[in-house]
């Protein structure tokens, strides 16, 4: 598959987009500062909060970070469920909301099998989804131009 080329220019704090990449889903989501803030806190409730495992597959090594990326504020993840392949569903919002921790700061919801995962893609413990959503493979050509693949 070919890469793909994403202007980033116009996502606003909060926006996520979708692309097509080799027939995958790929999420953009740019997040708040105040939302970079939370991701540390929930490292105690994640299966692999610093995403050793699998890294080759799972995270590039530019995003083996706090953040699972290039950018702080700019998560790149493939938008399916590392359990049998579902799409997580968006739960972005923070503050309780049905079938969600209490304390939910926000992140996706795998509606096949009940995965949860944070604003960066981690999976939460104690779900069916062994691994985080995975990072694909790329890089920014410049401020506002990623490219995929
Ligand atoms: Fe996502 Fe099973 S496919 S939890």
């Amino acid at each position: 598959g070919a890469p793909v080329e994403v202007d980033i220019g116009g996502l606003q704090v909060g926006e996520k987009i979708t692309v097509e990449w080799r027939g995958k889903p790929v999420w953009i989501l740019k997040r708040s500062p105040a939302q970079i803030a939370e991701l540390p806190k929930l490292d105690p409730q994640l299966a692999d909060p610093e995403s050793k495992r699998n890294p080759s597959e799972f995270t590039p090594k530019y995003a083996q970070n706090e953040n699972r990326s290039i950018k702080p504020e700019v998560l790149v993840v493939v938008g399916i469920c590392t359990h049998l392949g579902c799409s997580p569903t968006d739960k972005l919002q923070a503050g309780p909301q049905p079938s969600l921790p209490d304390d939910w700061q926000g992140g996706f919801l795998c509606p096949c099998h009940g995965s949860t995962f944070d604003l960066a893609g981690r999976v939460f413990k104690n779900k069916p989804a062994p691994d985080n959503l995975p990072v694909p493979p790329h890089k920014y050509l410049s401020d506002t131009r990623l490219l995929i693949g």
